[in-house]
Formats: structure tokens, sequence, C-alpha cells
């Protein structure tokens, strides 16, 4: 593993004004950072993003280049315009817009065919949490996208995993460092073990702010962070990059 990621969702926040004078302060930070910052950012903003020459993707697209399909982003215009990196089954596209396995499944295979690397998003609820569950869904998720993994392996780009329990993203609750550690570990073990690929990395996701992402940063088996809230004000994300 080489160096930390550390990745900014700013989900449906920032306007294109609101983004240009965002990436306005952030590169007079950016010179110092050791690490591979990424800005996943709202479709009307990445023209902002791309001007800006930041490492940057979309949150959400489509598995098809283009066609009828009133509404979405193009994987292929996104790579077009700069973007390299790609969210791909974040928790609020599985839940609140109902995006299933399948759909996952296309959208892995067809960002990677175009060259953008994936962050492939897993994470149980709370109630799979508690029901001791959660190593089978984190297993089950990985499965259902990765079948048929085999048969594209030679061709395809990096990518990466973000380990984000739904019950932690947004609401202040973050999993011990032994249960990030385990969650993590589990991941990791079934991409080697299945696939036989040992050096996936593997981000933690939910409620990462400036106290805790040292702390985080240091636990074992953790490759870099995926931030919501705490990535919308650049001096504030700067402070929790600089904290790898
Ligand atoms: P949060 O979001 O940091 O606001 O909890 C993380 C995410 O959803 O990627």
């Amino acid at each position: 593993m080489g160096s930390k990621i550390i990745a900014a969702n700013w989900k449906m926040n920032l306007s294109p004004q609101e983004a240009k004078r965002y990436f306005e302060e952030w590169v007079t930070y950016a010179h110092s950072t050791k690490v591979d910052v990424i800005f996943f950012v709202p479709a009307y903003c990445w023209q902002q993003a791309a001007e800006f020459s930041v490492a940057w993707g979309p949150q959400h697209v489509y598995c098809e280049e283009f066609g009828a399909y009133t509404g979405e982003n193009s994987p292929k215009v996104a790579w077009d315009m700069g973007a390299r990196w790609v969210l791909i089954g974040h928790s609020e596209r599985r839940h609140l817009f109902g995006e299933g396995e399948e759909l996952i499944r296309k959208k892995f295979y067809k960002t990677m065919e175009i060259g953008l690397k994936p962050v492939l998003c897993v994470g149980e609820t709370w109630q799979q949490r508690e029901s001791g569950d959660w190593d089978r869904v984190l297993e089950n998720q990985l499965q259902s996208v990765l079948q048929g993994f085999d048969q594209v392996r030679g061709t395809l780009t990096e990518w990466v995993v973000a380990y984000e329990p739904v019950w932690a993203i947004g609401t202040g609750k973050v999993p011990s460092e032994g249960d990030i550690e385990r969650a993590h570990f589990k991941i990791k073990n079934v991409i080697e073990k299945r696939w036989g690929l040992p050096a996936i990395p593997v981000l933690y996701g939910g409620s990462v702010n400036v106290g805790n992402a040292s702390t985080i940063l240091k636990t074992a088996g953790v490759d870099g962070l995926l931030v919501g809230g705490a990535s919308l004000i650049p001096s504030q994300f700067y402070r929790i990059v600089q904290s790898s």
C-alpha cells in the first residue's frame, strides 16, 4: 500500500460558485499534502473540479455511456472531463434511491472499462450489526459485485473499497477501533481469498471528523478515509488530511 487516500464526499452540497471558492482555497494548501486526496462532487461541479486540476470523481453515474436515460450522468463524459475516480454503491444510493446489487455490479464494471477507478462502498445496517450478521453482510455485498470479476480481471484498472457502516453515516456514531479493524480485515481477507487480490486498499467512512481522523487512520487495516460532512469546509478538511 502506498500513501493513504483521503476522499471528500460533498453529497448534494455546494453550488458551482461555492465549489470554485472551495478549490481556490484548497489549492493554497494542496502543495503540502502527502496523501492522495480525491473529491467526489455533484455533477454541476465537475467543471470546477476539472479546472482546478484536483483528483475528482462523480458521486453517481449510470452503467451506460449515452442514451435515453433521463436525469442520469454519463461515466464517459465524466472521464472525458478529467474524472479518474467514481463512487459506486454508496449507502445513500442503495437505501434512498433503491440501487440494487445488479445495477451496482454493472456500474462497477462499466466505469472500470472506461478507466475510472471505483470506490466500492459496503457496510452493514445497525440491525445487521446487532444481530451479529455484519461479516456475512459485507461478504455478500462483495460477492455480489465481484462475481464475474475473473472474466475481466486482466483488463481492469485499480479499485478501492470503502467500509461505511450505514448507521455511522452522518450520525456522529463511529464504531470502536477494534470493530473497524475487524471489518477491514474481513474485507481484505475475502478479497484476497476469493479473488487473489491482496492489495486492494480499504477506506473507512462514517462520521469522520477532525477529532477522530487521526485515531481511525492509525487503526490497523485502514488505508484511508471517505469523509462526508466534515469535508465541506476546506480548512477543516485540510486538518483531516494533515492527520495522516
Ligand atoms: P459522513 O458521510 O462523513 O457525513 O458521515 C460519509 C459518507 O457518506 O461518505
